[in-house]
């Protein structure tokens, strides 16, 4: 880095660590919140006489939480004690501390609600004694709680907050589904890693693919990973494993750009756009492709379930075109009221005719092409270096009628598969107000720190 930039770091840094950093009236108000909260959690608890025990975990109890922290409040089971009552259990506590309570799922349900207007996760787990012996998804994170706990410097718990900012600001912060970006956890083992937020950057820049990294002397199993940190708690584990390539190449981006040219925009980027109808139609005349947006209704499902089935169902859809010899440019979806999958093809139209090659002549079974095809195609057969071809009808010339044929045969997401909802339109009749997000998400391709 140089000089000049070095120091405009140090300021940068300085003012956004002052916008991220809870001030301390609000870091006792926190703390006063979650104290009543944790007795009155405890006395629920107490009350069953089970043996539970209730601990704070997550960036709360690890005082990496930015300005608005969710409070995760975790409630430990006996390892006796049947999934099925840890359950019902967990959930029933949970219902009568918290107010405006849903019920969510991830791996098992947990309750969300709030205390004293702040957001909480109350979550039933197994209290286990080894981190590699898990009953449930979720009984590691006391084990992580207790290690950032032990192992992250008071000085370093700043460069956490910089560096979730960062994350955030760039969009690969979290490991959900809808992310596969880097959860705090990984931010703050990152941290004690290499020192600091700037260090992390300067390391992260000279990342490949396939990087390897741990805290204790790394042995463990091998990943196929991007990026592979071994969990200190769990060395079997790779605590980046939901991190696409992707959001870990996004993330070497951008802390090439920002050592370059240090700048707020990467922790707190302007909000954007999606681009008028007008500029749409622009663009896409511009670029001469054809666009088509394939519309589905929505399941009720939770983010961790429906991104990673929009997806595959959007690969589903570009190999089905791809196999129809359609040329696909660029893809994405988008997830609003309904699902918009996009895709840029070089051309809407294919001709009437295409080829189809057939045997060598001199095989047996060469002539079951010729009858099949005598009369049938746009030609007689006819040899190439002795092997039979012919030009044949094509059924789709364009997307739309192969599209509503064929895609409920393609690879598609399992709540997807009825294709409740299908709507296809194709260029001009697809640059709409409606299709305006979804255009945008695949034309405006500005990071977001460049917006
Ligand atoms: N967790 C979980 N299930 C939930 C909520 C949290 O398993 N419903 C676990 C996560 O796996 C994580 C910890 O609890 O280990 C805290 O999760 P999260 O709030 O996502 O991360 P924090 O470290 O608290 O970071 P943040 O500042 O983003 O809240
Ligand atoms: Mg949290």
């Amino acid at each position: 880095m140089l000089p000049s930039a070095h120091a405009h770091a140090m300021q940068v840094e300085q003012e956004v660590l002052g916008k991220v950093s809870p001030t301390a009236e609000r870091r006792d108000a926190i703390q006063r919140t979650v104290r009543s909260l944790l007795e009155t959690v405890r006395k629920e608890a107490d009350a069953r006489d089970l043996g539970l025990e209730v601990m704070l975990v997550g960036s709360v109890a690890k005082d990496t939480y930015l300005n608005d922290p969710d409070i995760d409040v975790f409630v430990l089971f006996p390892e006796l004690i049947s999934r099925n009552k840890l359950e019902k259990t967990g959930l029933d506590i949970g219902r009568r501390t918290l107010t405006k309570v849903e019920e969510r799922y991830a791996e098992h349900p947990y309750i969300h609600g709030e205390w004293e207007g702040l957001e909480v996760d109350l979550v039933p787990c197994y209290h286990i004694k080894d981190p590699q012996c898990l009953r449930s998804a979720v009984d590691r994170t006391p084990f992580h709680t207790r290690y950032v706990q032990s192992h992250l410097g008071e000085g370093q718990k700043g460069e956490v907050r910089l560096l979730k900012r960062f994350a955030k600001g760039v969009g690969v912060y979290g490991a959900e589904a809808r992310v596969q970006g880097f959860s705090g956890y990984l931010l703050e083992i990152l941290v004690m890693k290499y020192g600091s937020f700037r260090a992390v950057l300067e390391h992260a820049s000279e990342w490949k693919k396939g990087v390897t990294l741990g805290l204790e002397e790394d042995q463990g199993k091998r990943f196929q990973d991007p990026l592979v940190f071994y969990d200190p708690v769990d060395r079997g584990r790779n605590v980046a494993s939901a991190l696409s390539a992707n959001s870990f190449a996004l993330f070497i981006h951008a802390a090439r750009e920002y050592l370059k040219a240090p700048s707020e925009r990467f922790f707190f980027p302007s909000p954007r756009e999606p681009l008028s109808v007008e500029d749409i139609r622009k663009a896409v005349a511009e670029r001469g492709t054809g666009m088509v947006v394939v519309e589905l209704d929505r399941p009720d499902l939770i983010d961790d379930n429906l991104y990673p089935q929009a997806r595959k169902s959007l690969d589903g859809l570009a190999a089905l075109l791809a196999s129809y010899d359609f040329t696909v440019l660029d893809k994405t979806f988008h997830i609003g009221d309904r699902i918009r999958f996009v895709i840029e093809l070089r051309s809407l139209t294919l001709p009437r005719a295409a080829r189809h090659n057939g045997p060598p002549a001199w095989i047996d079974n060469a002539s079951s092409f010729l009858e099949k095809w005598k009369g049938a195609g746009l030609s007689e057969p006819f040899l190439e270096n002795g092997h039979w071809s012919v030009m044949v009808r094509r059924e789709h010339t364009g997307p739309k009628s192969l599209i509503e044929a064929k895609f409920s045969s393609a690879g598609l997401g399992s709540d997807l598969r009825d294709l409740k909802g299908l709507r296809v339109e194709t260029g001009e009749m697809a640059i709409s107000e409606r299709n305006r997000s979804a255009l945008s998400l695949l034309l405006d391709k500005r990071k977001n720190w460049e917006v």
